[in-house]
């Protein structure tokens, strides 16, 4: 079996849903209820303890059917299978995909096994407080310098599952710009600090720049044979990372078939397992693994990765919307939307198809968003009577962690009616004035979960992980390099040694 390069606009399914969006293109979603009452009820996936309704979508039988055509004319399913098998499919960089290997706990790979065992021997250690610094006392503060992946993915993990953290500070270094620094080091006593340098090739220019200038902040007044008690590392550079001086026994591998965005459930996530522990921490892994079960073993009528991603295409590609938004209703994740936009944007951000020719279509959707009740003061207003089509995904839970219920009622409330507004807005109502009519129409899904927890984070990040993977494999492109970022990091380079 080859890894499929099919052009998804060369199909027979791409020709039916031209045709079939000019009949749908029209067509407003509040006839497609009225016609047919059960599309509430039949427009749903219930999975563990997720419920996707995606019944407010510009969409029919017909057209499901016909993307899962188009998902089966790429050879969608031969896709999966290889890349579950650890087959190279990142072909540009020659390396495996392997990010859910991380996470399937029953059946780990020995290296990624005694990681593990590393890291929750070493979270026990910090926050017990049995691990010392330079002056014998424990650790309060962690710092996590890294960027990109290696400070999105973690940095939003730990801020959306706070409620379940322990007594230390997380703190997050990534910008070169030097006031980020000196703001968080502020903060800090250099006594009772950890660093964590997280860089899976230890070549980034941000990262090496600022562990360089946390270094001499902590030989100011300390000295160097301390450095080991305090700094700690991630890589899969052991040379350089020894260099910087780091003991070997303190760098945590990672390795070349994870990458840099899907690193989070690796030793790249060290400063989320210190935060809530590591029994969490695996919680986070068992539900991202039971998403990959899911994605991989479902039927692609029930498979909520495969579905989301069918939907967006169509948008995408036959609607022409250009961007999507996701809001989740719960303060917890407001770092989730730009962890998102580095593991979307980054993968099917390309123009250059899987056999090398530049496309002519539409990838690579921009995401954007906030969480709510926050951004419908902000910009629902364009969701609402703008002139873009804009998809959205509601994320909310039904419970709240607090237990607070009258906030919660409040919360859900706004929650459920927005998904409602944008569907129906005046609909058959005659509006005299043009300013007060809303032309409804707007599609959205309501993802709707129990509760923030660490397994259900997990599944949430994983069925993201899953929708790009998917719409790289229609879209024909390949989402695992990026090159793209490299010329600019070329020529910030070139500018300083010109200097
Ligand atoms: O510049 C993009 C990138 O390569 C990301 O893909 C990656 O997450 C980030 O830089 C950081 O890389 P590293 O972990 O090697 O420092």
């Amino acid at each position: 079996m080859s890894f499929p390069s099919i052009n998804p606009t060369k199909t027979e399914a791409w020709r039916k849903l031209q045709q079939h969006f000019s009949e749908m293109k029209k067509v407003h979603m509040m006839d497609l209820f009225k016609d047919d009452p059960a599309r509430e009820n039949r427009m749903i996936m219930e999975w563990n303890n997720f419920q996707v309704d995606f019944s407010k979508n510009r969409i029919t039988d017909k057209t499901l059917s016909l993307l899962t055509e188009l998902a089966e004319e790429v050879k969608l399913k031969e896709a999966i299978q290889l890349q579950f098998s650890g087959e190279k499919i990142n072909k540009t960089e020659d390396r495996a995909v392997l990010h859910m290997a991380l996470r399937d706990l029953d059946n780990l790979k020995p290296e990624v096994k005694k990681t593990l065992y590393r890291m929750e021997q070493f979270s026990e250690n910090i926050i017990s407080g049995n691990w010392k610094g330079c002056s014998g006392k424990a650790i309060t503060d962690i710092v996590n310098i890294g960027i990109g992946g290696s400070d999105l993915g973690p940095k939003m993990v730990t801020e959306a599952l706070s409620y379940y953290k322990n007594h230390l500070q997380i703190h997050y270094v990534s910008n070169v710009d030097g006031d980020h620094i000196s703001e968080t080091l502020k903060k800090l006593n250099r006594e009772t600090t950890l660093f964590i340098l997280v860089s899976k090739t230890f070549t980034t220019q941000e990262t090496l720049a600022n562990a360089l200038t946390i270094k001499e902040w902590f030989l100011e007044k300390g000295n160097a044979q301390d450095v080991s008690k305090h700094f700690v590392g991630v890589s899969t550079n052991i040379k350089d990372a020894t260099s910087f001086g780091i003991s070997e026994e303190n760098i945590f591998p990672i390795w070349d078939w994870v990458g840099g965005r899907f690193s989070l459930w690796s030793a790249v996530g060290l400063s989320t397992c210190c935060s809530i522990g590591y029994q969490h921490f695996e919680e986070l892994l068992q539900g991202a693994n039971d998403m990959d079960h899911h994605f991989k073993e479902e039927d692609y009528s029930n498979n909520i990765p495969v579905k989301l991603a069918l939907i967006s295409i169509w948008y995408a590609n036959f609607f022409k919307a250009e961007t999507e938004a996701v809001i989740p209703y719960t303060q917890y994740l407001e770092k989730f939307v730009p962890y998102l936009q580095q593991a979307i944007m980054e993968s099917n951000g390309k123009g250059v198809d899987r056999n090398g020719e530049f496309v002519d279509y539409q990838t690579g959707t921009i995401i954007w968003g906030n969480v709510g009740t926050n951004a419908q003061h902000a910009f629902f207003q364009l969701l609402h009577q703008g002139t873009k089509l804009i998809p959205v995904d509601f994320i909310g839970f039904s419970e709240s962690l607090h237990g607070n219920k009258k906030h919660h009622s409040l919360l859900m409330a706004n929650f459920f009616a927005q998904s409602q507004a944008l569907l129906q807005g005046t609909y058959e109502k005659e509006v005299i004035d043009n300013f007060k009519s809303f032309e409804g129409n707007k599609p959205s899904n309501t993802i709707l979960i129990n509760k923030l927890s660490p397994k259900n984070l997990g599944s949430i990040i994983a069925m993201y992980e899953h929708k790009l993977f998917v719409q790289g494999i229609v879209w024909n492109i390949f989402s695992y390099d990026q090159w793209g970022v490299e010329l600019g990091k070329k020529l910030a380079n070139q500018a300083l040694n010109s200097d």
